[in-house]
């Protein structure tokens, strides 16, 4: 998969397929059921590390993940998050930072969140050849500048902001575009604008694909559930039977039998 044809399929209006993934196992798995795009995404800092927001996860731990997903996949687009303050402010360091996650992951593009604040550093980076994806809406490495979660972009002065940082976005030369939980007719609005293909979540369906985070949509964490979540599996609960049974198993010497040591 190449951002050529993510472009294709936005003009032939076949929807786009992402989710996230942090390890080899998991993107293995998921690069065998045809997703277009996977994203290795700072959200590891939530979902992987247990921090209560992105911000923690650093370069060197964002590379980790990303290689290890890299070795997992044979078809997918595998994008990455840079992590916060790794390009904010500076656009030399967000070339330094883009250039590691290419070299030492072997991933195949970055994530950047944020529209005219960081120009410089898509600018920059894109010069080296660098494919960027562009963030805007709720960008979580932002929260405490908005100070919660909730849906973004909802008053007229911050949506026609996120319209102008779009084109911006596309008129610099991002190959794509994910915006985060902002009204469904702002996200038609944008995706009709621009002719990158634009990836939505919690933005409603007229987008040209959809992201949700792996966990999240295979039920490992129960205790998220906005109202963007369709959760497909309930693996909590398998994985809570499956080792409830193996402890049963040792504690009653069932296991292993004798079909089942040498
Ligand atoms: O880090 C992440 O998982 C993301 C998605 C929510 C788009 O950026």
């Amino acid at each position: 998969m190449t951002t050529h044809q993510l472009r294709e399929m936005k003009s032939r209006g076949e929807k786009i397929s992402m989710l996230t993934a942090y390890d080899f196992s998991m993107a293995r798995i998921f690069d065998s059921t045809g997703i277009d795009v996977l994203l290795v995404g700072d959200s590891a800092s939530n979902v992987m590390a247990g921090h209560e927001t992105t911000l923690p996860i650093t370069l060197d731990q964002m590379i980790y993940h990303a290689s290890s997903v890299i070795r997992g996949v044979d078809r997918a687009l595998v994008v990455v998050d840079l992590p916060f303050g790794s390009y904010q402010g500076n656009s030399a360091e967000a070339l330094r930072s883009a250039i590691r996650i290419m070299k030492e992951s072997g991933a195949h593009a970055v994530k950047l969140e944020g529209g005219s604040e960081i120009k410089e550093s898509v600018i920059r980076i894109l010069s080296a050849g660098v494919p960027v994806m562009g963030h805007l809406g709720l960008t979580p490495q932002s929260i405490y500048k908005f100070g919660t979660y909730s849906v973004r972009a909802k008053e007229e002065d911050e949506a026609l902001k996120l319209v102008s940082d779009a084109q911006l976005l596309e008129s610099i030369g991002c190959f794509a575009l994910v915006l985060e939980k902002i009204p469904a007719e702002l996200a038609k609005r944008v995706a009709e604008l621009v002719s990158i293909p634009v990836i939505g979540i919690g933005a409603g369906p007229y987008v040209d694909g959809q992201v949700l985070v792996s966990h999240d949509i295979l039920g490992i964490n129960n205790e998220f559930n906005p109202r963007f979540l369709r959760k497909y599996a309930d693996l909590n609960a398998i994985i809570k039977k499956a080792v409830s049974s193996y402890i049963k198993d040792v504690k009653s010497l069932d296991f292993p039998n004798e079909e089942e040591y040498y």
